[in-house]
């Protein structure tokens, strides 16, 4: 797949991901090769600071609606430091998936990025995902949900929440029926915020915990 193929949206036509079943094959952790309905391959893996460059690229492709779905506000170019940031992840505390073509980081158009960030609390994390228009309806959001979930549980988390825009039907019934819960916040207004609980309700909640119980977890600053 050459990158000005997908980026003049001729691999639009891609059908639905075939379950999104990697392939059997020995890949280093969180790698997967995904075999789209249409036969084509994606490879599915942690961001890597080569993507920064095809990263920019792939974001001046973007609608701005898709733009403003992901970041929440009106973004017009991705600066090379915001690009850096988003490719240098602390493993402690973030973890980042791309999809992308199967070709070596640096060269691989980037089709999706879905990430999540600790919070400063070190018991919540948010999550941030975007799948371009070129693949999305091929239940590659849906996939990627479900990886950040088991990152977000192998950290032992206590909450995985995000931001959505009130108007994101496509986010919103995604989390939903991954069983996220809908919270409006007064402060926020115009987001819903959506967090599913990662542990059971009788362990989740700490003395302090409980006593802020009408606080929320803070905006992350690495969305
Ligand atoms: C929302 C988004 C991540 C969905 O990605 P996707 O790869 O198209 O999602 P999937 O194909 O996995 O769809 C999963 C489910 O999401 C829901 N969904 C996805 N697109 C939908 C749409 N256009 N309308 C209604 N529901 C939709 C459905 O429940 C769908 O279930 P289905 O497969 O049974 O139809 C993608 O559209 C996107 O990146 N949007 C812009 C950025 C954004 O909104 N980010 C969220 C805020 S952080």
């Amino acid at each position: 797949m050459k990158c000005d193929e997908v980026l003049n949206g001729q691999c639009a036509n891609i059908g639905r991901m075939t379950g999104a079943s990697p392939t059997r094959e020995r890949l280093p952790p969180w790698h997967e090769r995904v075999t789209l309905s249409n036969g084509r391959q994606v490879l599915i893996r942690p961001i890597r600071p080569e993507d920064g460059e095809p990263l920019r690229a792939g974001f001046g492709l973007l609608e701005p609606d898709e733009i403003r779905q992901r970041f929440l506000h009106a973004v017009k170019e991705l600066s090379p430091e915001t690009a850096e940031r988003l490719t240098h992840v602390n493993p402690r505390n973030e973890f980042a998936l791309v999809v992308a073509e199967p070709l070596p980081p640096g060269e691989a158009l980037i089709g999706a990025v879905a990430r999540v960030a600790v919070d400063e609390n070190g018991r919540d994390a948010e999550f941030a995902i975007l799948v371009s228009r070129y693949i999305k309806h091929m239940g590659l959001g849906r996939y990627l949900m479900t990886r950040l979930v088991k990152w977000a549980k192998g950290k032992k988390l206590n909450r995985l929440y995000g931001d959505v825009l009130e108007n994101n039907g496509p986010m919103l019934s995604l989390a939903q029926s991954l069983g996220f819960q809908r919270e409006f916040r007064q402060e926020s207004p115009g987001l819903v915020r959506v967090t599913l609980e990662l542990k059971p309700r009788s362990n989740n909640r700490t003395p302090s915990d409980q006593q802020r119980s009408s606080a929320q977890p803070q905006q992350n600053q690495n969305r």
